[in-house]
């Protein structure tokens, strides 16, 4: 008896060291560090709307966009997603809109009440318009 079971507490030993330690593996048994470097290296390069949490902030700072856009419903004017997705059908220029130089192509009935805001949009710098606009692309449904 002793001689077998002598063999096999080394060989439990030994799994139990190479196992232990404070080194984590994922479900593969790849080795995972916790430092930051690397969980930085595991996420997407760059977000597709860069600018969007600036245009967020404008949108419901300066801009005072939130006081008539909603997220998902109509309030004074139409809700954030549907901009967004009648924008992106169209394949529309917001930024062109912004500046009081396209077309209401979302609820043209309403557009004087839009209007009043090109006085504050037009003077907005190109990047704050693009913020804006990627804002609300990424609030697309
Ligand atoms: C006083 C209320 C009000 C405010 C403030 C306001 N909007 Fe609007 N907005 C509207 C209304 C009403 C419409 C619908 C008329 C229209 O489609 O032009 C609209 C439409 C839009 C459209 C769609 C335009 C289209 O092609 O039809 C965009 C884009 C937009 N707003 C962006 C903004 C942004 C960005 C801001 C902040 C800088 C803002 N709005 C502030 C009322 C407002």
């Amino acid at each position: 008896m002793k001689t077998i079971l002598k063999p096999l507490t080394l060989l439990v030993a030994l799994f139990i060291v190479s196992c232990g330690g404070d080194k984590k593996t994922d479900k593969f048994g790849n080795p995972v560090s916790d430092e930051k470097e690397n969980v930085e290296a595991v996420k997407p390069e760059v977000s597709e709307f860069p600018l969007a949490e600036k245009g967020k902030e404008i949108f419901e700072g300066k801009g005072t966009c939130a006081t008539c856009h909603k997220l998902d419903i109509k309030l004074v004017g139409p809700s954030i997603q549907d901009i967004a997705e009648i924008y992106k059908e169209k394949n529309a220029n917001m930024i062109t809109f912004l500046k009081g130089e396209g077309k209401p192509i979302v609820d043209p009935t309403q557009y004087e009440v839009m209007k009043a805001n090109f006085a504050l949009t037009k003077t907005f710098s190109d990047e704050e318009l693009e913020s804006l606009e990627q804002y609300i692309y990424s609030q697309e449904k």
